[in-house]
């Protein structure tokens, strides 16, 4: 297919996908969400307004086109949802694709989903989108395609399925040959940092004082730890001599495995965690979760916490290398970036989804961070993109990180 090829954008969002495919010659001709605020962020950005809820659109009023893309609502399929998929009505708008693409016949569709679609429903929900788009006459990837932005450099793990769709009068699809490191550590979160000095309203992205103290109290007990870092969730009300009237043997494994693990930790460092406990207690807010300690990053000489990423989950601080984040997710406030004491901002959130910093955000932060957190890594539709559309193979080589990031400051 040439460049010179018109796409439409169900499920729109803010338009990953109509960044990536515009970035690769293509004309949206129709987009669609039923969101309102996405659909405002949508035109502000691209000057298409997006109709709304796509069950009332009428297929005969949507534009011919070559391509239809696709993030269909994840709700249904998700880990977090009820589970019920393709039973579920909200898991039969991938039917309004159907619908669309039955009328259409597009050259191609490309799909996006929740990574757990590949294995909901034991196979079926898989399967029943296969046979569908089997029937309607298009070469689909066997297996759905599971890949995240760090796969190639982009400092964020969010595993999403990818379904690629040829029309049978075109060819097949070639088999995706994709090695995943998975050890690849190739990432760096300095790739999509903002500088300080360029962040308006910068105090409302500081963490407060509380979790500033929380976090140096963490800091001074991994530093002063002997022998190897805990590989184990520290809960401090464990950091004590065996309590012989507890009966380990009535709990599950799991969690008796971790209290005897805290318990040498705290043999091991005794003189230290009896002082360090002391002055812990001495803070009020140090209970509950915060109480509770998950290093990941792995053992070093002289760990500062103050060099690594975080996030404060109700299974205590989880603490991490400053490699990846984790998926953006629909919240405000979530990862918080030790080397500036604060949290992710907005624009650092459409970075790791590759959108240039030319993308004009919602005002309301909760509002952009949402918009964020539910969209597609651009990079990522453009990988697959041309390797649907062109035939361009991957290659690692046009995955340079600085080069990304340099262009999205450029445009
Ligand atoms: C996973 S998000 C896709 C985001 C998009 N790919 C992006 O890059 O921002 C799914 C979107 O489907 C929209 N949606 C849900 N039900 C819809 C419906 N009935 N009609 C149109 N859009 C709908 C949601 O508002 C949400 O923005």
């Amino acid at each position: 297919m040439d460049n010179n090829f018109k796409f439409i954008d169900l499920f729109c969002g803010i338009g990953g996908f109509h960044q990536a495919l515009s970035d690769l010659g293509g004309q949206c001709v129709f987009a669609s969400d039923i969101d309102e605020n996405c659909r405002n962020t949508y035109e502000e950005n691209y000057g298409l307004k997006p109709a709304g809820d796509i069950t009332q659109v009428d297929e005969k009023n949507i534009p011919t086109h070559d391509v239809l893309c696709g993030g269909f609502p994840c709700q249904s399929f998700s880990k977090a949802g009820n589970r019920m998929g393709i039973s579920d009505p909200r898991g039969t708008l991938f039917f309004d694709i159907v619908r669309i693409a039955k009328h259409h016949k597009p050259k191609y569709l490309l799909l996006e989903n929740v990574r757990n679609l590949s294995t909901h429903d034991n196979g079926r929900t898989w399967k029943t989108i296969h046979e569908n788009i089997t029937t309607l006459g298009y070469n689909v990837s066997e297996n759905p395609i599971v890949f995240s932005p760090h796969n190639i450099g982009i400092p964020q793990y969010r595993q999403r399925v990818f379904i690629l769709c040829k029309r049978k009068d075109l060819g097949h699809i070639p088999i995706f040959n994709f090695e995943v490191d998975k050890n690849n550590n190739n990432c760096s979160i300095e790739h999509i940092l903002q500088d300080d000095a360029e962040i308006e309203n910068i105090d409302t992205y500081k963490i407060g004082q509380e979790k500033f103290d929380i976090i140096n109290l963490w800091g001074e007990f991994i530093r002063n730890l002997n022998g190897k870092l805990p590989g184990f969730p520290v809960w401090t009300e464990s950091l004590k001599e065996l309590d012989l009237e507890e009966d380990l043997d009535t709990l599950p494994k799991w969690k008796s495995n971790f209290i005897i693990k805290n318990n040498q930790l705290y043999l091991d460092n005794k003189k230290f965690i009896d002082s360090w406990l002391k002055k812990a207690r001495s803070f009020e807010n140090f209970r509950g979760s915060k109480a509770k300690f998950e290093w990941q990053a792995g053992q070093a000489e002289n760990p500062n916490i103050w060099e690594t990423i975080m996030h404060f989950r109700p299974s205590g601080l989880r603490v991490k290398r400053p490699t990846y984040f984790p998926a953006l997710v629909a919240i405000t406030h979530t990862s918080i970036i030790g080397e500036r004491q604060r949290y992710l901002t907005p624009r650092e959130g459409a970075r790791l989804q590759s959108f240039p910093d030319s993308l004009i955000l919602n005002k309301k932060d909760s509002i952009a961070y949402k918009q964020l957190g539910n969209s597609v890594n651009v990079e990522v539709v453009k990988l697959f993109a041309k390797f649907l559309l062109f035939n361009k193979e991957f290659n690692h080589k046009d995955y340079n990180l600085k080069s990304i990031k340099k262009e999205a400051k450029s445009i």
